[in-house]
């Protein structure tokens, strides 16, 4: 594996390469730093779940460079879908539509349904455009983690989930510490409305201001499987309860406002809602490095941003 710390024209130039030959390359996106193999390349998708040990029939995200890319992978798209992604793309959102041919049953886990998502971050982006310039489609690409554990926001946290894992061929781009921190919001736009599979950045408010009608909120209840929504998922070794007071010894994480209580170990600080979701998965990790084997977690409280902060944290405190 290839750590490539700076990232310039040439090295995202290889890197683009390097997906066309069917490696794997790591890049930062706004949400987290996903796994990146050419979306249209079976092997390479394949070596994708051996790399991360997750279940095959789990669909993958491909990631396009634009709205104009969509039609190559998704068909009857409906009006509200077109509506969001003019609105949202480049971003932290990702649309769940009806395939075209393009989309294989092993980017769906078999489905008829393809996740696409336009990324926000500029490395993805220039990536994702010299790809495409050498005849690529979309790079599919899932959070870079080993399965159910927590997504990586730094090049350095993809290298410890799955430095083992890569070979020497494949890359990780650095692109610093990603602005988001949790992953993309996901719609389901098979329907005639809207339905909310994972909350994100792109918060249910954002979505009702621009369709002028909220986005069902599934929780479960959907057609669509989307097995990678587990009630366990993000996980760390240490573990995590949700409101309560952090014990000596134990780590505490909350908003800055609140005091670490006597002997509890700080994980982190955040002042606003946007400072939490950048810092959370860092936070988790942290833990785990330090081998403390409790993490007592002060939700935030409140819509948007905060709901979805509340989702991943419940999630890595159900074993
Ligand atoms: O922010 C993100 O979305 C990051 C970055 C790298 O783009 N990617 C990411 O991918 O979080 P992943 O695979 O870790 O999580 C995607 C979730 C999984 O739970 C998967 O099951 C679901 O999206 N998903 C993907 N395609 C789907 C589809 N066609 N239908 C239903 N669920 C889908
Ligand atoms: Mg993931």
């Amino acid at each position: 594996m290839e750590f490539i710390s700076k990232c310039t024209a040439d090295t995202i130039s290889n890197a683009a390469q390097a997906l066309k030959e069917g490696r794997l390359v790591a890049f930062p996106t706004e949400t987290v730093y996903g796994l990146g193999a050419d979306a249209t390349n079976e092997k390479a998708v394949s070596r994708i779940y051996s790399v991360k040990g997750r279940p095959v029939g789990h669909p993958l995200i491909v990631h396009i460079s634009s709205i104009n890319k969509l039609d190559q992978w998704a068909t009857d798209i409906p009006d509200y879908a077109i509506e969001l992604a003019r609105e949202f793309w480049p971003g932290p959102m990702t649309l769940i539509l009806p395939r075209t041919d393009l989309a294989k049953d092993f980017i769906t886990g078999g489905q008829n349904n393809v996740g696409l998502r336009v990324p926000a971050q500029p490395i993805a982006l220039a990536l994702l455009k010299k790809f495409e310039y050498l005849g690529g489609q979309g790079i599919a690409a899932p959070s870079a983690n080993r399965f159910g554990a927590v997504s990586p926001t730094t090049a350095d946290a993809v290298s410890e989930e799955l430095g083992n894992y890569l070979d020497s061929e494949d890359l990780v781009l650095d692109g610093g510490q990603c602005l988001v921190g949790i992953e993309s919001t996901i719609i389901d736009c098979t329907e005639s409305a809207p339905k909310a599979l994972r909350p994100g950045a792109i918060t249910e408010e954002m979505i009702e201001q621009v369709l002028d009608k909220k986005a069902e909120n599934t929780e479960g209840k959907s057609n669509i499987r989307a097995p990678g929504l587990l009630d366990s998922h993000y996980a760390p070794k240490a573990e995590i309860s949700l409101n309560v007071v952090a014990e000596p010894g134990e780590g505490f994480l909350a908003f800055s406002k609140f005091q670490t209580p006597i002997g509890a170990i700080r994980l982190a600080s955040p002042s606003t809602i946007e400072q939490y979701a950048r810092d959370l998965y860092m936070a988790l990790r942290s833990a785990d490095q330090q081998g403390l084997k409790k993490v007592a977690v002060l939700l935030p409280e409140g819509n948007g941003l905060a709901a979805a902060i509340r989702d991943r944290l419940n999630k890595a405190a159900t074993r």
